[in-house]
């Protein structure tokens, strides 16, 4: 016989004279990044012999040995003992092939009533199950290690800024509690994808479900699931529980990338905030003095790559007929890729805040000055100006200051008052930054008291 001999090594051959290309099979392969499921795998086959045995269509004893050598299998793996090799394709076929090997006829029955489409389905949803649980309690260390930062700092003023101008003082409890804000919104946006992974695709078959008398709702007890999927052709093409897994990395990527780019320039000489610790800085190969802050530049450059994993997985569902497509192999390394960029950028970044040391003097020199301008016209509409006539009045007032090379603090209240009789002795003291934060108490304000009772809530 010439070429390819069918070979023995692959289970799902039956019906083909010749073996695949070398190349074919090495191109078409997804064990050298699906072996990654090889646990979920396992879990998931457990609760179908169990189910198989409960209806009938196996023994008692055989789902015994299945579940038996399922459990050697997954050592076998775990010790690196076991033998992958490219042509099983993926680690459904990979694992089934092993267990007959060890069990004989027992083995030959589990894929009963099953496809690897349902399989894969059920094995990428069991996966990012955990993943994304684990995702989840990554975000709440950062969101600690934010909020402890927060709590030591209710009153360390320091400029906020728009347009990177600095605008008005705030806290650094009040900056570092916006980004808490988006760390809350994107657990609840994993807590949504959730959701929507927990669902049990099994008993989809290849795509049109089986004519064997499976009970689909104890292998979804058997596995957590609180809901079956209700559309067999659904449950082997969906993919949009990945989609909403990856967008919700996106999105938390892109608030990482945020957070990075704040610690880069506080911790420049040109803001001088914060001095970034040794253990995270890198040198230059030239320069001797440099200490670059590396980890927070590659946690904001990462962000494309999840950005790109989200793009990569529409683009691959986007026009697919119903139901499976091999197209859809391709969503496991979107969604490992995603896992492995934010999963250490999560760990790093709690740590990093945690190592950050302050310069609060530098911030606090840096809060009053002109950004209490604001504070100033304030001051006239309290006592009755219309709003845009004290605006202008202290756009005045700034302008000349500034050309005068003075600066706000140093104004004295006759000058005050050549501006605008309304200014009285009280004026002046609105010219302190500290002051000017601890005043702003309205809910969602940067005062003290205001961010320790959202500290409060958060804890609870
Ligand atoms: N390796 C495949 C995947 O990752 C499993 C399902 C394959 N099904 C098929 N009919 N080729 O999606």
């Amino acid at each position: 016989m010439k070429g390819k001999s069918p070979g023995r090594a692959n289970l799902i051959r039956g019906r083909f004279a010749r073996g695949r290309l070398p190349e074919v099979e090495a191109f078409t392969a997804s064990l050298p990044f699906d072996r990654r499921l090889y646990r979920h795998d396992i879990l998931g086959s457990i609760a179908h012999a169990r189910m198989l045995a409960r209806v009938g269509l196996i023994r008692p004893a055989e789902a015994r040995a299945i579940e038996r050598g399922l459990g050697q299998i997954e050592q076998e793996i775990e010790s690196g003992k076991f033998r992958f090799v490219t042509s099983d394709e993926d680690v459904h076929l990979a694992i089934e092939r092993r267990l007959i090997a060890k069990i004989g006829e027992a083995g030959r029955k589990l894929h009963t009533a099953r496809s690897r489409n349902d399989q894969v389905a059920l094995d990428l949803r069991l996966y990012l199950r955990d993943e994304i649980q684990n995702v989840d309690e990554l975000i709440r260390v950062l969101r600690a290690s934010l909020i402890r930062v927060a709590r030591r700092n209710l009153d360390t003023t320091m400029p906020g800024y728009t347009h990177l101008q600095r605008a008005q003082p705030v806290s650094l409890a009040h900056h570092v509690l916006a980004y808490v804000e988006m760390l809350e919104r994107d657990r609840e946006r994993f807590a949504q994808a959730l959701a929507r992974t927990n669902v049990m695709p099994l008993g989809a078959g290849a795509l049109a479900a089986t004519t064997l008398p499976i009970d689909r709702k104890m292998v979804a007890r058997e596995l957590g699931f609180k809901q079956l999927a209700h559309n067999s052709m659904d449950a082997v093409s969906d993919r949009d529980f990945a989609v909403d897994f990856l967008s919700a990395a996106a999105l938390l990527a892109v608030h990482l990338s945020r957070m990075s780019e704040e610690l880069i320039l506080w911790t420049s000489s040109e803001f001088g905030f914060a001095v970034l610790p040794d253990e995270f800085s890198t040198g230059s190969s030239m320069m001797p003095q440099k200490k670059n802050p590396d980890l927070a530049e590659l946690i904001r450059g990462k962000t494309g790559r999840v950005i790109g994993d989200l793009m990569a997985m529409l683009t691959t569902l986007k026009g697919l007929p119903l139901a499976y497509n091999s197209d859809l192999q391709e969503d496991k390394e979107r969604v490992f890729d995603a896992l492995d960029t934010i999963k250490p950028a999560l760990d790093l970044m709690a740590k990093l805040w945690t190592a950050l040391r302050f310069d609060r003097a530098a911030m606090r020199r840096a809060a009053g000055g002109f950004a209490l301008a604001t504070d100033l016209a304030e001051y006239l509409v309290a006592r009755g100006m219309p709003f845009r006539e004290a605006h202008e009045i202290i756009g005045a007032l700034v302008r000349e200051t500034a050309d005068s090379g003075r600066t706000l603090e140093e104004l004295s209240l006759a000058e005050l008052r050549r501006y605008s009789h309304v200014f009285a002795a009280d004026a002046l003291s609105v010219l302190d930054a500290d002051h000017s934060v601890a005043r702003r108490t309205v809910t969602g304000g940067p005062a003290p008291r205001t961010n320790e009772k959202r500290i409060k809530e958060l804890d609870r």
